[in-house]
């Protein structure tokens, strides 16, 4: 649907939402693509970092169409895969019936104190409005000792990679978002991820919200963090 309206990085919660009810069909198989498949080393290293064991709890904040979710069910773990576009959970609930999808904000989570032992987010927060009012939320609904894992864009350490990233992001990705069905979303995707803040000042957010013990490894050089804490 080209005529779509793009999110800006205001950020409106009604846009981001209606951004992404938009791509929802396509939006797998865009990541596969605009990645050159290295989201699926991204996913396998985030299920590592969350260690779902049978019978835990988990929130995946922002989920999607549960292609993050799916895989700690298939550890044997309770997952609740919250997303507020409607368009991203119809997908995820047609892909993966299985699932328990909840429809719901980050910022406001419709959750008692203390509830999961681990909640993470896949590049999801750098979509939420106010990020740190979501890391506030997702400390509260997790249980004391229980732990966050977010993985999202970041930048890469090494300065002549990062040049080329930035090459890549600014020239290439555009023209290959053109052939996707929605470019406006994919030149949003660029600029949220140029805004985003790098590892270290991210690590800092992350412990203003409270958790402890904040770390963060780079995947593919930097281009993705994964950072990880602790109630
Ligand atoms: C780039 S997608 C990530 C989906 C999934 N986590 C993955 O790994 O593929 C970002 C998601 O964040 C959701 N989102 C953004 N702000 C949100 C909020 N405040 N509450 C809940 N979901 C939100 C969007 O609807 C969208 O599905």
């Amino acid at each position: 649907m080209l005529s779509m309206k793009r999110a800006t990085l205001e950020k409106n919660p009604g846009d981001v939402s209606s951004m992404f009810d938009d791509v929802a069909a396509k939006y797998d198989l865009m990541n596969t693509v605009l990645t050159g498949g290295q989201v699926y080393g991204w996913r396998r290293t985030t299920t590592v970092a969350i260690d779902p064991k049978p019978g835990e709890k988990i929130l995946d904040l922002a989920a999607g169409t549960g292609t993050s979710s799916a895989e700690y069910a298939k550890a044997g773990a309770e997952v609740v895969a919250l997303d507020f576009s409607a368009g991203m959970i119809e997908e995820g609930r047609r892909r993966y019936p299985h699932l328990n999808f909840v429809q719901g904000d980050a910022m406001d989570l419709p959750f008692e104190d203390n509830t999961f032992d681990a909640v993470t987010i896949s590049y999801g927060l750098r979509n939420v409005n106010d990020p740190h009012k979501a890391l506030a939320e997702m400390y509260r609904v997790v249980k004391p000792g229980g732990r966050l894992v977010v993985a999202e864009f970041s930048q890469p350490q090494n300065a002549a990679f990062n040049q080329l990233y930035r090459f890549f992001s600014d020239q290439i990705m555009p023209l290959m978002a053109k052939f996707s069905s929605d470019p406006p979303a994919y030149d949003y995707l660029v600029e949220s991820i140029r805004k985003w803040p790098a590892q270290r000042e991210f690590a800092q957010w992350v412990a203003a919200a409270g958790w402890r013990g904040v770390e963060y490894k780079n995947m593919s050089g930097g281009i993705v963090a994964l950072h990880r804490a602790w109630k």
